[in-house]
């Protein structure tokens, strides 16, 4: 007899912990919104919008650039969140298991490789390099395997994407919308066989951000590596340079690759370098040739 009153006082406790829960969070939502009147983002440009569709269904229409942030105006106060990112959440805890200061990290990273099981070593290399930077890492795997992957310590706290047969690009254009990414300060894009032993991130996104490199790469070592344009040879003296070839006998112009060139190998990419070179992956530019030529557009700042 006492154990069931016992039980019952037990769950008369429960019940009234969450109807207590539900009423204060409730309060909490009902003073958020009061504080700021539903629908107070809409822009005149979106109310014309729906004047001019009558249906709403052209406003569902995915446009490029600002105009498709305006779009969310729509939608009311305290519902709103623009942001993204590719971090990996626990499913059960209300907290990320990440400690604060980590998702709090103003100058997170992405980086991005095709991965081959091929060229596991020198993935494996890669990643080793970068996740100690507490980079964001995806792999974009375009053999089918991508289990085998699974021995690798790092492999759980990384994002696996798998397409058979398909290219570094058709993944980006894919998968790193510059909507989702737009957490990321910068997004290296890099192939999977680059050797990274004398490679710092660190280092790197140092010289970057001192220079406000909008899209760059790092110096090649001529020793090492296959050159295809002199312009990507590391520089023997200072830590960067933004110079012209002369080396390569057509170049008299000044256009890419003999200025402002970065190689389609290994790019990385400012926030906003991104946002602009995203728009110029063409949708079916599976192997990227010529990519890398245009890039120059994507250099200046842009602010979209
Ligand atoms: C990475 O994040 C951890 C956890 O917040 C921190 O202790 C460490 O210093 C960070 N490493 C770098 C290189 O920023
Ligand atoms: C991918 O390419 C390989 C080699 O060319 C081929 O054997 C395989 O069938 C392709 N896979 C798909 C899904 O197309």
């Amino acid at each position: 007899m006492r154990l069931r009153l016992r039980l019952l006082v037990l769950c008369l406790m429960i019940i009234l912990f969450v109807v207590y829960n539900m009423a204060s969070y409730q309060r909490r939502q009902t003073v958020l919104d009061e504080d700021a009147p539903p629908f107070d983002t809409m822009m005149g440009s979106d109310r014309a919008a729906v004047k001019a569709s009558g249906t709403g269904r052209a406003t569902a229409k995915v446009s490029h650039g600002a105009a498709s942030t305006a779009r969310v105006g729509f939608l009311p106060h305290g519902i709103v969140e623009p942001y993204s990112d590719m971090e990996l959440k626990p499913l059960w805890l209300t907290r990320s298991v990440q400690s604060p200061q980590e998702s709090n990290q103003k100058d997170r990273c992405l980086i991005a490789i095709p991965a081959g099981i091929n060229q596991k070593k020198s993935v494996d290399a890669l990643m080793k390099k970068f996740l100690a930077e507490n980079f964001t890492a995806i792999l974009f795997h375009y053999d089918g395997k991508v289990n085998e992957w699974n021995d690798l310590p790092w492999s759980k706290s990384v994002i696996h994407i798998a397409a058979s047969n398909q290219t570094k690009w058709w993944f980006a254009k894919r998968f790193l919308h510059p909507a989702v990414v737009s957490m990321y300060k910068y997004i290296f894009l890099w192939d999977e066989d680059l050797e990274v032993d004398n490679f710092n991130p660190r280092r790197y996104l140092n010289i970057v951000k001192s220079e406000r490199l909008e899209i760059s790469q790092p110096g090649l070592d001529p020793k090492l590596s296959e050159i295809h344009h002199p312009i990507t040879v590391r520089k023997k003296t200072g830590s960067f340079h933004r110079r012209v070839s002369r080396a390569n006998k057509d170049c008299s112009r000044e256009g890419p690759p003999c200025s402002g060139w970065v190689e389609g190998m290994a790019p990385v990419f400012s926030k906003s370098a991104w946002q602009c070179a995203w728009h110029l992956i063409q949708n079916d530019l599976v192997h990227g040739w010529g990519i890398d030529y245009k890039f120059g557009y994507c250099a200046q700042v842009l602010y979209w």
